[in-house]
């Protein structure tokens, strides 16, 4: 790590304290000139940093800018294995996390992006990623015997841990549109999609890429037309560092769940914020649309639903619609 880097890291872990510029230089045993060449270079990306004479220099707690030292310090100590990067941009960060994948990366690799290019969402669809409003993040899974079947319960688990970091730092109430969609007030806010990689020999899971997109901030130049009264932001007004910690909240409770063997309690969680249960829906497959009413969310969080004819169904992946 360089100095601007390791000085990020000490702001990061002291956000509204002032340092003069020696205490800092001797914190991070460089001079006073590269302690203010990195202040320099940090400012210039966008760090508030207030200076005060005789006080030194602070980190403003009001900065909200994604950085792997900012996600860190939020991290719980059963997160502190994740190995995270942050990029500016990148075309999507499941495309990223596969290259690693495939390259041997091993599991608990992390990229979180301020930007995407080419951001993927589901069946093909692509899923707007404008600069410094959102949060996008993918994280390298290699789950011990995991069947492709089976691959779904990451979609699921995310959807939990995404909605209980949104009602921790918002205060307000996050739904789950089975399968991936998370809503807000009648708006989504977040997508997730589960890419996997199976072994040919065992037909398991070699690896799976969770990838999370979340609306963090409403984008200066609103949601584009295709988009706007659908897509909604977790946040109405800007947060002292709320993508960091938002981004740390949503790993620390993914994690926490995946590393926790019984399942009975996240599939409660699940179903309780499930919000086609007991709806009209449509269900959606190979080129037609089958109305039916969703009933439940089983042990596995399949949708399970009934059809006009009265025959029953558990959708285990899919696309369902429904007017929200
Ligand atoms: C959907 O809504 O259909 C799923 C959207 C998933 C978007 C996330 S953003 C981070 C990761 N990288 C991508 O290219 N897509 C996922």
């Amino acid at each position: 790590m360089g100095t601007k880097e390791r000085l990020l890291e000490f702001f990061e872990r002291n956000r509204g304290r002032y340092f003069s510029g020696e205490e800092l230089a001797g914190q991070l045993s460089v001079s006073r000139t590269a302690v203010w060449k990195g202040v320099n270079s940090l400012r210039k990306e966008g760090y508030q940093i207030d200076a005060v004479q005789n006080k030194g220099y602070c980190l403003s707690a009001h900065t909200d800018i994604l950085s792997a030292q900012g996600i860190r310090g939020y991290l719980s100590p059963e997160c502190r294995d994740l190995r995270l990067e942050v990029l500016q941009t990148v075309d999507s960060t499941n495309g990223w996390v596969r290259g690693k994948a495939e390259a041997g990366e091993p599991e608990g690799y992390v990229v979180v992006a301020a930007s995407q290019e080419k951001g993927k969402g589901r069946v093909g669809r692509s899923f707007f990623s404008p600069a410094d409003t959102g949060v996008y993040m993918s994280i390298l899974l290699r789950p011990e015997g995991l069947s492709p079947g089976e691959a779904s319960k990451i979609t699921t688990m995310a959807a939990v841990a995404v909605c209980q970091a949104i009602e921790a730092l918002s205060g307000r109430q996050a739904q789950i549109k089975w399968v991936n969609d998370i809503y807000m007030d009648g708006k989504k806010v977040s997508g997730i999609l589960t890419e996997a990689s199976v072994g040919l020999e065992d037909g398991l899971l070699d690896y799976g890429i969770l990838g999370i997109g979340m609306n963090v901030y409403i984008p200066a130049d609103g949601f584009p037309d295709e988009l706007s009264g659908k897509a909604g932001a977790i946040f109405e007004s800007p947060q002292d560092d709320g993508k960091n910690r938002l981004a740390a909240e949503v790993l620390n409770r993914f994690m926490k769940a995946c590393r926790t063997k019984e399942s009975s309690a996240y599939v409660e969680e699940y179903r309780k914020r499930c919000l086609v249960l007991g709806r009209e829906i449509l269900v959606l497959g190979k080129g037609e649309a089958r109305k039916a009413r969703a009933l439940d969310v089983d042990e596995d969080c399949r949708l399970v639903v009934q059809y006009g004819d009265g025959r029953m169904e558990r959708l285990s992946s899919g696309e369902i619609q429904i007017r929200i």
